[in-house]
């Protein structure tokens, strides 16, 4: 599903510049859910924003659904982006004015599809993560596990074959968390790959994959 050669990114340049990636090589296979684990500053985001094509490598090469991000141009990844991957935040990242039905038929709508089948999944989404009642409500209304929740049925909208996932838990409660990690888990599997960064090992352990960077690099693989 997604294949990492070589890949390196850094910031800066002369005395400023910051290693924030080094030389990854790594496979993560299809309908796997695979955490990234690392202390703060090991480049977990780093690595997570070039799979998800937020963000280029200053090396290397990076595939995702059989797809090389390297050779796409700008139109493309977005496309690519919108349609193949779903992103779920540790600060959730839902438009304030929008309501949670509006943030999570979003993704459609930026793609020119609003007809009766987009309304349709949004309300089913909306029920499938429990907030069915909650589909006027705006995130400001929302508890911390109810927006990610939002975050969550958005980031299937579009069903998309990848979910990655930065800190999904951070921000919450460990009750909470753990209930936003069983909906995300219970999404991931047949054609459907998650890659979650954390720092909680307990969180990784639940894992098929984990990959341990430090540094920038990779310190493990163990599956
Ligand atoms: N936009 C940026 N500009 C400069 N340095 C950055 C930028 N983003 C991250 N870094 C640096 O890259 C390293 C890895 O950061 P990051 O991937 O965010 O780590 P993590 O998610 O594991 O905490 C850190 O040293 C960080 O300061
Ligand atoms: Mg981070």
């Amino acid at each position: 599903m997604i294949r990492l050669e070589d890949v390196s990114r850094s910031y800066g340049e002369g005395d400023n510049v910051v290693h924030a990636v080094q030389e990854v090589t790594a496979d993560i296979e299809s309908g796997s859910y695979t955490a990234i684990i690392g202390a703060s500053g090991s480049g977990k985001s780093t690595l997570l924003n070039l799979i998800g094509a937020l963000d280029r490598p200053t090396r290397g090469k990076i595939e995702v659904a059989e797809r090389d991000l390297g050779k796409m141009n700008d139109r493309e990844r977005t496309l690519f982006r919108r349609t193949k991957i779903g992103f779920v935040f540790q600060f959730f990242n839902l438009l304030p004015t929008l309501s949670a039905y509006e943030n999570v038929v979003l993704p459609a709508e930026l793609a020119g599809r609003a007809g009766k089948d987009t309304r349709a999944r949004g309300d089913e989404l909306l029920d499938r993560v429990g907030l069915g009642k909650r589909r006027a409500h705006r995130p400001n209304q929302l508890s911390g596990g109810e927006m990610q929740r939002v975050a969550i049925a958005r980031a299937l909208m579009m069903d998309p074959p990848l979910i990655v996932a930065d800190e999904p838990t951070g921000n919450l409660d460990s009750k909470t968390g753990q209930s936003i990690l069983q909906l995300l888990r219970e999404s991931v599997g047949n054609d459907r790959t998650m890659v979650l960064v954390t720092h909680d090992p307990k969180i990784a352990a639940q894992a098929d994959a984990v990959i341990t960077m430090k540094d920038g690099r990779i310190l493990e693989e163990a599956s």
